[in-house]
């Protein structure tokens, strides 16, 4: 039969995934879509700092365990997310003020998280840092870059590298939706980065659209691939959607040969973040939409 993965590989791309964890991996009617339509699961939550690491070198990985072994027994990929981002992060790590505790803070919940699931899965990927940039491509204010400068990026691509040797790593962010500022600050900090050794082998667009918001995928999708990187839709959902505007992205990602795999942020409306909007590709009833429709028509 046809998947949205299978069709999605049919055109030489990885894997079709979509978020998931123990809260949507219990509703059955749930799990039956992540089993037949999609090949990778990336955990929603359950990898956060705070879900991880909840007080100072004292570890809680009975969430992402549950993912990670869910997507190893239904043979599925996974996108580890996140290791470094400003939210989902416990106030004890924002009270850091001085560098050498905040970098060896930094290596040892990369090297627990990280090297938990080394070699655990073929495929495994990591979004190292998330949601580093403001919009006008400069770096975000956090405890991270107030303390450590640039250098928190370096310092935690050298971490996961060392705790997971074979991982692709990603930089993954949103708003990287058309040509702009904030992508454009991306690319030139990956330059910087990986100017000695390579430590980013991938740029992660999240793509939170909304409906009409996908004219400028493809130049953005084109504009990240010139690094030469793989690029990844790594969130995608569309508020408001009609079919086209999903069809557009997915012709976009088919269009880039560096896009190598897509993953939307949730299987069916009422379980996804932004409910309100109707944005994935299954309704209340985990029966496909006719955004699924149309993108099956046009892979
Ligand atoms: C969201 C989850 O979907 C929600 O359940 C949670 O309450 C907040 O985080 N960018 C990211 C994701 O990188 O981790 C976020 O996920 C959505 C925005």
């Amino acid at each position: 039969g046809t998947s949205l993965n299978q069709l999605l590989v049919s055109k030489g791309k990885k894997f079709w995934g979509t978020a998931a964890d123990a809260n949507t991996i219990n509703i059955a009617a749930n799990s039956a879509v992540i089993v037949s339509q999609f090949g990778a699961v990336t955990p929603e939550n359950s990898m956060k700092w705070d879900a991880t690491e909840p007080s100072r070198g004292s570890f809680s990985f009975s969430g992402s365990d549950f993912l990670v072994n869910w997507a190893v027994t239904n043979g599925k990929l996974i996108r580890g997310h996140t290791l470094v981002w400003h939210s989902q992060l416990p106030s004890w790590v924002s009270a850091i003020t001085d560098k050498t505790t905040l970098t060896s803070v930094i290596q040892n919940h990369i090297s627990n998280v990280a090297g938990r699931y080394k070699g655990k899965v073929y495929g495994e990927l990591w979004d190292v840092c998330n949601e580093i940039f403001n919009e006008d491509g400069t770096l975000r204010s956090s405890v991270f870059s107030n303390v450590l400068g640039e250098s928190f990026v370096t310092i935690a691509y050298e971490a996961a590298r060392a705790s997971d040797p074979t991982a692709k790593l990603y930089l993954n962010d949103y708003n990287l939706d058309s040509d702009n500022a904030k992508l454009r600050g991306l690319v030139a900090l990956v330059g910087r980065v990986n100017a000695g050794t390579k430590l980013i082998d991938g740029l992660g667009t999240q793509m939170h659209l909304s409906q009409g918001g996908t004219g400028g995928v493809k130049a953005a999708l084109t504009a990240l691939a010139a690094t030469g990187l793989d690029v990844a839709i790594t969130e995608l959902d569309i508020e408001g959607a009609v079919p086209s505007d999903y069809t557009t992205v997915i012709n976009a990602c088919v269009a880039t040969p560096n896009c190598v795999s897509i993953t939307s942020w949730g299987v069916s409306d009422p379980n996804s973040w932004r409910a309100s909007s109707s944005p994935l590709l299954f309704d209340a009833s985990y029966k496909p939409k006719p955004a699924y429709t149309a993108i099956v028509q046009a892979l």
